[in-house]
């Protein structure tokens, strides 16, 4: 397996839209459609980040920068591609873009019966701050984590 990260394309937008459906928003209405998520391929605010295996799509995250903040969208890597270390590449490599581009935190909203993804964050130093009473829908309560980043500091070099 060689995983290789890059910017989401968009003619990866109806698999993304896929797994989103199939691996996050199961049971409860989809937020997350091609339309929405093609948008964010052309926003210069968002980051779709796709982890390729070839040409197929093993994993991919959708963040947001805010001034301050980062806030994690959307995040999944296929079945087949799970406990081989993919999600920690993508989460990696929003971290260092983060901390580059000055922000001072990283947060998401996770499923509260998500625990396979909660252990994965909680793992990489996210905390519980908050639970969001019927944030999916009404139908399902969402735990907001956070996780504070370390500031990268660019030396100004003369001209
Ligand atoms: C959560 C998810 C993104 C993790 O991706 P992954 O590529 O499997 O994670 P990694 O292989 O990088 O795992 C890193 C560590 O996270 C933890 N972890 C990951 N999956 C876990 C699981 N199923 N159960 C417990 N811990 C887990 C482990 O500590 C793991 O290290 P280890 O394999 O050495 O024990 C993946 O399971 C997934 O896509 N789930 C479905 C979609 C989803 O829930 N997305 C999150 C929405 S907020």
């Amino acid at each position: 397996m060689r995983i290789r990260l890059g910017l989401g394309r968009r003619h990866e937008v109806s698999v993304i839209a896929s797994m989103s459906r199939n691996l996050i928003e199961h049971g409860i209405p989809c937020l997350w459609d091609e339309d929405r998520i093609s948008r964010c391929i052309f926003d210069s605010d968002c980051v779709v980040l796709v982890a390729r295996d070839v040409r197929r799509i093993a994993g991919f995250a959708i963040a947001e920068f805010c001034d301050e903040k980062v806030h994690l969208n959307l995040f999944a890597v296929h079945p087949g591609y799970q406990r081989q270390g993919v999600g920690r590449k993508l989460l990696k490599w929003l971290e260092s873009s983060a901390q580059t581009a000055g922000c001072y935190f990283m947060c998401l909203e996770v499923r509260a019966s998500n625990n396979k993804a909660i252990n994965f964050y909680k793992k990489y130093g996210f905390s519980e701050l908050d639970l969001k009473h019927g944030y999916y829908a009404g139908q399902e309560d969402a735990i907001l984590l956070t996780r504070e980043l370390k500031t990268v500091f660019m030396p100004v070099v003369p001209c």
